[in-house]
């Protein structure tokens, strides 16, 4: 069964405290994810926002849990905290292999979606994974926010 997986966590320091050190722990999270998940057939994207990882992943049972105790291991984030693990029918990132986005670079992008996914979650309505997945695919379409093209 496919699953669909987002979390969201916090960015630990050096990452947090200085942009060098977040643009070299992006780089390497990033080459390591895209060799490993090749391998563990998942696929997703990973947001970073203001001190904040959200990610989304997508893939089976097994493989994501073998990710996922590695993610939750991992001393460059803390406080990872699930907010969705549903079953979908079909991948809705199957062509991403988790390219990173950087919201902050263009604020007004994510405010409409995202102050409804937080009424959602206020009025404790959960959205599921279709409107999430919407969500982020209309994010990602915009090139600025694609890490790599803004550092390059
Ligand atoms: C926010 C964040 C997202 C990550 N995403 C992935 C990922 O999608 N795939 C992956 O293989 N590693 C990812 N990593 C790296 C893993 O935490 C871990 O370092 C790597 O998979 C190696 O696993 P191991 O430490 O169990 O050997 C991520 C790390 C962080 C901090």
């Amino acid at each position: 069964m496919l699953n669909f997986v987002m979390y969201v966590s916090d960015v630990c320091a050096p990452m947090a405290q200085d942009n060098e050190q977040m643009v070299q722990g992006l780089i390497d999270i990033e080459r390591t994810a895209k060799q490993r998940n090749r391998h563990l057939n998942i696929t997703g994207v990973l947001l970073v926002d203001g001190g904040h990882f959200i990610q989304l992943l997508e893939g089976y049972r097994e493989d994501l849990d073998t990710l996922l105790a590695s993610i939750s291991r991992d001393a460059r984030h803390t406080n990872v905290s699930i907010l969705m693990d549903e079953p979908i029918s079909k991948r809705a990132f199957g062509e991403w292999n988790m390219d990173i986005f950087t919201l902050d670079v263009k604020p007004e992008l994510k405010s409409e979606d995202l102050h409804r996914f937080r009424d959602c979650y206020l009025a404790n309505e959960k959205p599921n994974a279709l409107e999430v997945a919407n969500w982020v695919r209309r994010l990602i379409k915009h090139p600025e926010i694609r890490f790599g093209e803004v550092s390059a």
